[in-house]
């Protein structure tokens, strides 16, 4: 690994899931604070990298892959995984259990997942975010397109790792242009929350710079957009500037 104490400059940073959403913006930012990047995608969406291919490394695997993990994360300062609970065959749960396995001892890991993940049970959820939730989790898995109760898993996988972990917890995401770092809360139900907003380009600037925020370590931040009414109302000071 580097030795590198700069934030960013120089760090060696891996980006599972680097072709999605998500990950194209976490690449992003990532290159944009001077790191060298590996992504890893799947071979069929390599094409949706080729504006970046001069740029970073690209392994084409499925993210549970654990011989392509173990030579992505080779060297990295840090990994950045987009937790994703596709199909019914664990992929979630592997592509963690790769990373927690594979990952150099002391890198910096930082997973996404959503605000339905609770690392200590005591979030408080609406009632519509509960029904939400349930009816679009059981439907999904009845079609066998994703399995929420495997990213479920794949969390408490991490939650009792001794990696140096943070799971980031998003709330609901649009496109647009970044408003700058997102504020948090550690439960949701938070009021600072409840405007359940974030930029996708926001959420991935709160993963890359959870890097070199230590005071992130073995926590789940819930996030929302710092210009949405409920962060303007309730932002403490340490996060408000
Ligand atoms: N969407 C939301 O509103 C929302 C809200 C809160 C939290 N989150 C969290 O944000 C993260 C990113 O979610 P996103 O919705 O924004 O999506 P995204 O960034 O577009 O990511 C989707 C990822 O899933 C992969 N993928 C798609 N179909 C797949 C398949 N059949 N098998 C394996 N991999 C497949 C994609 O890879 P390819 O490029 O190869 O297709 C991509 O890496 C997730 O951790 C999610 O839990 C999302």
């Amino acid at each position: 690994m580097s030795k590198t104490a700069k934030p960013g400059v120089g760090k060696r940073i891996c980006v599972i899931g680097a072709s999605g959403k998500l990950g194209r913006y976490l690449v992003q930012h990532a290159l944009e604070r001077g790191c060298e990047v590996v992504g890893v995608c799947r071979e069929k969406s390599i094409p949706k990298l080729d504006d970046l291919a001069d740029c970073i490394t690209i392994i084409g695997a499925h993210t549970d892959d654990r011989t392509a993990i173990a030579r992505a994360v080779a060297g990295c300062d840090a990994v950045l995984t987009v937790l994703v609970p596709w199909g019914l065959n664990h992929y979630a749960s592997g592509t963690a259990q790769a990373v927690l396995d594979h990952a150099e001892p002391g890198a910096r890991l930082v997973f996404s997942c959503g605000w339905h993940i609770s690392r200590d049970g005591k979030d408080v959820y609406s009632r519509g975010f509960k029904l939400v939730s349930a009816v679009v989790g059981r439907l999904a898995k009845l079609a066998r397109v994703i399995d929420v109760a495997d990213q479920v898993e794949a969390c408490r996988r991490v939650f009792t790792s001794d990696t140096l972990w943070t799971v980031v917890r998003g709330s609901d995401l649009e496109e647009g242009a970044g408003q700058g770092l997102p504020v948090w809360a550690e439960h949701v139900g938070d009021p600072i929350l409840a405007s359940n907003r974030t930029r996708r380009i926001d959420y991935a600037r709160f993963m890359v710079e959870a890097v070199d925020n230590d005071t992130l370590i073995h926590r789940a931040p819930a996030i929302v957009g710092r210009l949405t009414p409920s962060a303007l109302a309730y932002a403490p000071d340490g996060q408000s500037g």
